[in-house]
């Protein structure tokens, strides 16, 4: 068990920043918030996605939030697992508490149902020299949004179940399905790498991919505990191939 607080402990609750993740990153920095604190926000005016890419979400419609953990006690070489941990507890969470079916991840960190996009993962790492300090990992999952940019294949919890969710109860479910999921990172780490491809967009099958501006298509094999991704013979890291859902 970890001997650092819960995750949900400390909440610090914003109506609106420019980001979750970068406010988090601030008070950690400052040593202002310890490990397990959440902030979470109504709304963000500069939401951040992976690869530079902006996260758009109607105000007071969706979860938001980033949760700052000390990571000094980790190898720098589980970065991934810590990643597909979240990403499993997102898909648990979605699965068993509101029995929605078809949820996939798509590598490295986009949970999908269907082929819709129902929440987005974004871990910043502090790392000194090669020491892993802290660990923000923003969480974004849609709610109760029911319309999305027209360019953008998003869906949403109230979209899958019917139910308006009520954002506060919903914020104990997460956070229990996030503790359990941090304490498989912690105690069982073995379980996660083969619980995440099991649960990977195209595993084992023909999947279509962009690399250097050319369509290609190949068996879709797993990720690896670096997160590299095996298409055919070949390893690709993320931001090297785009997948086409
Ligand atoms: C992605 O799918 O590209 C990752 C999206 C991560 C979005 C969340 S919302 C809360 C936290 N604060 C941010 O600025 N980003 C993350």
């Amino acid at each position: 068990m970890s001997h650092f607080p819960p995750i949900g402990s400390s909440i610090i609750e914003l109506e609106e920043i420019d980001s979750t993740n970068d406010y988090a990153m601030q008070l950690s920095s400052a040593g202002l918030a310890d490990h397990g604190t959440v902030v979470i926000a109504e709304h963000q005016t500069k939401g951040k996605g992976q690869q530079g890419n902006n996260w758009q979400s109607k105000p007071k419609k969706n979860m938001l939030f980033s949760i700052i953990l000390n990571t000094t006690k980790e190898d720098l070489q589980s970065q991934f697992l810590l990643n597909a941990s979240f990403c499993c507890a997102i898909t648990n969470l979605l699965t068993d508490e509101f029995g929605i079916k078809d949820t996939c991840i798509k590598w490295p960190n986009d949970i999908f149902i269907g082929k819709n996009k129902i929440a987005g993962i974004l871990i910043e790492n502090v790392i000194r020299g090669q020491q892993w300090v802290n660990a923000i990992v923003g969480i974004g999952l849609n709610v109760n949004q029911t319309t999305f940019h027209d360019t953008i294949r998003a869906t949403s919890l109230i979209n899958e179940t019917g139910n308006v969710q009520k954002i506060n109860d919903l914020r104990k479910i997460i956070f229990k399905c996030l503790n359990r999921a941090y304490q498989t990172y912690l105690i069982n780490r073995v379980s996660i790498l083969a619980n995440y491809n099991a649960q990977l967009y195209g595993i084992d099958e023909n999947i279509q991919f962009i690399k250097d501006n050319l369509e290609k298509t190949d068996v879709l094999k797993g990720a690896g505990e670096q997160g590299l991704l095996q298409i055919g013979n070949q390893h690709y890291r993320h931001g090297e191939i785009k997948l086409l859902v």
